[in-house]
């Protein structure tokens, strides 16, 4: 199987030890503790479960500002965007500060049970100019009205730094019971399923039949034995589909459209930061942790707004030294119902044009179901959309 990202063996910094997660958990409730960002809560359930491989815990200011500046550690890892445990000052009490060693508290769960403990390195401030910079190497923006930058921004400039333990995955595996996995959990299921080849395909939205087909050609083109649907299961931008209903609706595509035992659906803990072009290189990262051996990388991947070209995404992956990922990346083009081919087609494969093209924003679908509108059937397949339809009907009723 193809090896972890800068390491011969995948190391997640979940204790699964029983005995010893009981005693740390235990030694957890002495420590002076603090909530932490979602974000840097979500980056907890990464590194706990391999994804980060190798990271072994928050990257300190110099650290963050290597990684932005040349996609590099300090060590010279290849890494694309900080991962950052970021405060604001008065949320640090004056026994977190004097401490070694910390407990960071869960702010997505009640009553914040402790969700890792930190070894604490530093405890640094960073400058209005070095958030900025940060902000604009992984954003390729500083606007504020950008859902990343805005995260970001929201988290005050107290850096704390160092190694952690982690002790649970957040409700993620409680409340994705069947979905949420590790990624050695999916490395094991590929080996068990005796796929060597995977392709996986990132998503944080429902599926229509444009990503449908797109997983069936790239996994064809690169000749892959199966398909990890690997859905993003953390925080979204408001407007976006709720995490229970884009399963519901991609499990049920699965079922009644792929032959059996060829596609995995699964999901990860992680915040979206809609970081286009950086945020593809993280998903290669984590995809190549959890065993697969090409990612597709489609028309504005982790893109918000007119924030990102198109094809940045892609791109990007032509400016990374040669040796820096083992995973490969499938390039999709743009993939749209023909109304001439009378299939869904890439439009790089495709002699006909924009008037022969289906496009229906992501406005006009919202619309089409709060309505009770069936979308169309070269759009979306019918039991997909009424999962939707349900959905949007339930909110607009709310
Ligand atoms: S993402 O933020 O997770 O990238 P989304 O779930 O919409 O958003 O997209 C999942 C993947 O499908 C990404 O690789 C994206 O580039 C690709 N994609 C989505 N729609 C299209 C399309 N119409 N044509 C080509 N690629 C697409």
């Amino acid at each position: 199987m193809i090896a972890p990202h800068g390491s011969d063996e995948l190391n997640p910094l979940y204790v699964a030890d029983d005995a010893r997660r009981a005693e740390l958990m235990e030694e957890a409730q002495e420590l002076p503790s603090i909530i932490i960002s979602s974000g840097a809560a979500s980056s907890a359930v990464m590194l706990g479960s391999g994804y980060f491989n190798p990271l072994t815990g928050y990257m300190n200011i110099s650290e963050a500002i290597s990684v932005a500046e040349n996609m590099t550690t300090t060590d010279g890892l290849f890494w694309p965007v900080p991962i950052m445990n970021i405060a604001k000052a008065d949320q640090l009490a004056t026994t977190v500060r004097n401490a070694s060693r910390v407990a960071l508290r869960d702010p997505n769960v009640n009553d914040n049970p402790v969700l890792a403990i930190m070894d604490v390195a530093e405890i640094e401030i960073l400058s209005d100019a070095q958030k900025g910079s940060l902000i604009e190497h992984t954003f390729r923006t500083t606007d504020p009205e950008h859902p990343g930058v805005a995260a970001f921004n929201d988290m005050g400039n107290q850096v704390i730094s160092g190694q952690i333990q982690v002790l649970n995955h957040s409700y993620f595996k409680s409340d994705f019971v069947d979905t949420f996995r590790t990624a050695a959990e999916i490395r094991e299921d590929f080996a068990e399923r005796r796929w060597n080849k995977v392709v996986a395909f990132q998503t944080r939205n429902p599926m229509h039949r444009a990503h449908e087909e797109l997983c069936r050609i790239a996994q064809k083109a690169v000749g892959a034995d199966g398909i990890l649907i690997h859905m993003l299961l953390g925080k979204l931008k408001p407007g976006d589909i709720p995490a229970q209903v884009r399963d519901a609706s991609i499990r049920k595509m699965v079922e009644l459209y792929f032959p059996e035992n060829t596609v995995s659906v699964t999901g990860y803990g992680f915040d979206m930061l809609y970081a286009g072009p950086r945020e593809a290189l993280l998903h290669a990262i984590f995809r190549q942790n959890c065993g697969c051996t090409d990612l597709i990388v489609g028309r504005d991947h982790a893109g918000v707004g007119d924030y990102y070209g198109p094809f940045d995404a892609q791109t990007i992956f032509d400016e990374i030294p040669e040796n820096a990922l083992e995973i490969k990346i499938f390039r999709g083009d743009h993939t749209v119902w023909c109304n001439k081919c009378g299939e869904i087609v890439m439009m790089r494969d495709c002699p006909h044009g924009p008037e022969d093209y289906l496009f229906l924003s992501g406005t006009k679908v919202r619309e089409m179901l709060a309505a009770g509108e069936m979308l169309p059937e070269e759009f979306s397949r019918p039991e997909v959309a009424e999962i939707l339809m349900q959905y949007y009907q339930e909110e607009e009723g709310a």
